[in-house]
């Protein structure tokens, strides 16, 4: 496995690659690996000759600082858990390397991030923008990998790749969870460990409202996720959304075709944990 820390080095050595025909398999991260991130890899591997993994914390997408000096560093874990993989390259440049000077970019996503995520962390995905096409100009993938978890953020990057014209196929990866349900996160090791053992209500809460499903209103399952959630003295619901999978705007029926998923993140304690869920059509 070898280790980057410059955009050109990397650069220079994937297009010689891509020279001779090898196709490339794109992992982005922010590091603090788990079994959520391994099974990108683990993807990337079965449909690709070379694998890179970036490890960036990338600072542009925070909009809360104690965020940023907070989330979980673990390098030398990290590229442990790389080199057994099977990994090829790994990608850690620091901030001067991809933000030399100020990224003043502005990218529109019309209707998607003003909802969720987009609203409640502002200039979030802006940062996703400026960073991810920074990566896709330097890795120059034929395939990224992104989990479902980050179900908007996987939206956006579809709608970024199309709309610049980036020669990539954007692969969507299942949702990885703990034994209990808790779905795999860098930050569920900052959870006290009282947070920890409340915080696998959120999924338990998921699982019921798809069983329930179309048997109430959108509105009303809506409020019942939320009151069982905040029903819990250790969360603290930021938002539950029934959302159409495509446009990612809430719902206020089911009777309108295509598929729905649930969003939802929750504070449990200073942590902010996101999941979400597909209703059966
Ligand atoms: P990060 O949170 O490190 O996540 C990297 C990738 O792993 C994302 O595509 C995310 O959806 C996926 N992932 C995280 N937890 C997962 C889980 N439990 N199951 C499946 N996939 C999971 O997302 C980012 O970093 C950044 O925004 C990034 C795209 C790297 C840009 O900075």
């Amino acid at each position: 496995m070898e280790v980057f820390h410059h955009r050109r080095e990397i650069k220079l050595r994937v297009v010689s690659l891509k020279k001779a025909g090898k196709s490339i398999g794109f992992v982005p991260t922010m590091g603090a690996l788990h079994a959520g991130h391994i099974s990108l890899v683990r993807h990337a591997r079965q449909q690709n000759d070379v694998i890179v993994v970036s490890i960036f914390v990338n600072p542009t997408q925070f909009n809360n600082k104690e965020d940023l000096v907070r989330y979980p560093r673990t390098i030398d874990a990290d590229l442990l858990l790389l080199e057994k993989e099977g990994c090829d390259f790994v990608f850690i440049p620091d901030e001067m390397e991809m933000y030399p000077e100020p990224d003043l970019r502005v990218f529109s996503f019309g209707n998607f991030d003003k909802v969720m995520e987009g609203k409640f962390r502002p200039g979030h995905f802006n940062g996703v923008a400026q960073i991810v096409t920074k990566l896709f100009d330097t890795v120059t993938p034929d395939r990224a990998y992104f989990g479902q978890k980050d179900f908007q953020q996987l939206a956006i990057i579809r709608k970024l790749a199309s709309d610049c014209r980036y020669p990539v196929e954007i692969v969507a990866c299942p949702i990885v969870r703990e034994a209990d349900g808790l779905a795999m996160s860098s930050r569920n090791t900052r959870l006290t460990p009282e947070e920890r053992q409340h915080a696998p209500l959120i999924y338990k809460t998921l699982l019921k409202a798809q069983e329930t499903g179309r048997s109430v209103s959108p509105e009303s399952l809506k409020k019942a996720v939320i009151d069982s959630i905040n029903d819990d003295p250790f969360l603290q619901v930021e938002y539950f959304e029934i959302v159409d999978d495509k446009t990612l705007q809430p719902v206020k029926s089911w009777d309108k075709p295509g598929t729905k998923i649930g969003c939802i993140a929750v504070l449990a304690g200073k942590i902010r944990l996101i999941d979400n869920i597909t209703f059966n059509s």
